[in-house]
């Protein structure tokens, strides 16, 4: 069984599906590892450590493609809408295929992937069960999104976080509210007060208060209630536009006490709702900074530009997207983590076994033999089940 790792070809992707630090693992249960020359080296991991792990460079991409029985990435085609597609001559009914492939997104690109008969599966489907926890990989990027985020805002904020008491007198801390607790908005609450910041936060699933205030944050409590605010995955579910208006009444008066805003509320599959309007962006104090982790599909604030920083009222919205690319070192070795887990998961005996009425593949399987065989993701789409795949 080979495992190749391509080099990610997302421009400005800085990660790698793999890093050195696993190889030994992966080759114990019996896997050998292929690299792609270079691969590793924009998240600082050079060929050379690869090498030293006992994991085998390929000069190309094809190569690599070639070699491999599993082929790991973090964007794959999918998720990877701009280079993506050249992989596609790559792959056959031979291959399997693990990465981020934003199942949510375009049917026309998983008819595409699944045309090529690979068999693939994508980390965003990973349920949310105690045995697929290392696998969670979008609990590692998001992570990293919370904390960059908070990075981000400080370097932004013409003020300091922390509550100074100096001979030049006394400094008010920052006021950091996170609007979307989830693991970005949780850690982002970390961050901000590991900063010194004075820091709140707000969900409309009413289990996030306690983690919030486990961090340390205060919880913001608005007089509006979610019809069935989680689904059985603990996502949110979507609300009506009658719950969003309440909602940005309600959180107008704590936007316009704060100096930094970190918006995180996303719902799976869904255009994220906008919770900060144009007029509550305005009554933010000059200098005030919104960091939007919504914003690569569609953002939470109204003004946020996707990819762009833009200064409206005297307030800079941030909607810088692929943050955890930002931090590649530490992202790469987090997805490399769950990606093992769920590699050592698929072998039995040292074989690839793919066992498809357990729970982890069943819900990660996107494409088969040539269809898009996923149940939760073609009633998404709109299309019926497709009978047994096995
Ligand atoms: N293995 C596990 O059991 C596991 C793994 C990861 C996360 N979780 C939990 O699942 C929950 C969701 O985390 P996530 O990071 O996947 O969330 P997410 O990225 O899907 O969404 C971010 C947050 O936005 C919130 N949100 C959505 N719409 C909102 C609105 N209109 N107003 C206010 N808030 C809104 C959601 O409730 C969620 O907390 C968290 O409690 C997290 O701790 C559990």
């Amino acid at each position: 069984m080979i495992v190749g790792v391509p080099k990610e070809s997302f421009p400005g992707e800085r990660r790698v599906a793999l890093v050195p630090m696993v190889v030994p693992s992966l080759t114990k249960a019996g896997w050998e590892v292929v690299v792609e020359a270079g691969a590793g080296v924009e998240a600082g991991y050079p060929d050379e450590g690869y090498i030293e792990k006992g994991a085998r460079l390929l000069p190309s991409r094809a190569e690599v493609f070639k070699a491999a029985d599993v082929v790991i990435q973090v964007l794959c085609y999918g998720s990877n809408d701009q280079t993506g597609q050249a992989d596609l001559p790559f792959l056959d009914r031979d291959h399997c295929l693990v990465g981020f492939l934003r199942p949510l997104g375009s049917f026309e690109t998983l008819q595409q992937l699944a045309a090529t008969g690979v068999t693939a599966f994508a980390v965003e489907l990973m349920p949310r069960i105690t045995r697929a926890q290392s696998m969670d990989a979008l609990s590692s990027m998001a992570t990293i999104c919370g904390y960059k985020a908070v990075l981000l805002a400080a370097d932004r904020l013409p003020r300091m976080f922390p509550m100074l008491t100096t001979a030049a007198g006394t400094i008010t801390p920052a006021r950091v509210f996170v609007i979307g607790a989830g693991v970005a908005g949780l850690q982002a609450i970390s961050t901000a007060r590991r900063l010194g910041a004075v820091a709140s936060a707000y969900d409309m699933r009413p289990a996030a208060k306690e983690q919030v205030q486990s961090l340390g944050g205060r919880f913001v409590e608005l007089p509006v209630e979610a019809a069935d605010a989680e689904d059985s995955r603990g996502y949110a579910r979507a609300q009506n536009e009658t719950f969003y208006q309440r909602q940005r009444e309600l959180l107008g008066r704590v936007v316009e006490e704060s100096d930094v805003v970190i918006t995180a509320a996303v719902i799976p599959g869904k255009k994220p709702p906008v919770l900060v309007t144009s007029k509550m962006v305005q009554s933010m104090a000059p200098g005030s900074v919104i960091v939007d982790l919504a914003a690569e599909r569609g953002g939470n604030c109204e003004l946020t530009r996707a990819g762009e920083h833009v200064v409206e009222y005297r307030v800079t919205i941030i909607g810088t997207i692929n943050l955890a690319s930002s931090v590649p070192y530490h992202s790469s070795q987090m997805y490399a983590r769950n990606l093992t887990a769920f590699l050592l998961h698929l072998v039995k005996e040292g074989k690839l076994q793919l066992n498809l009425d357990d729970e982890i593949l069943q819900e990660t399987l996107v494409t088969r033999e040539g269809e898009v065989v996923n149940p939760r993701v073609r009633e998404f789409h709109g299309l019926p089940a497709v009978t047994a795949h096995q």
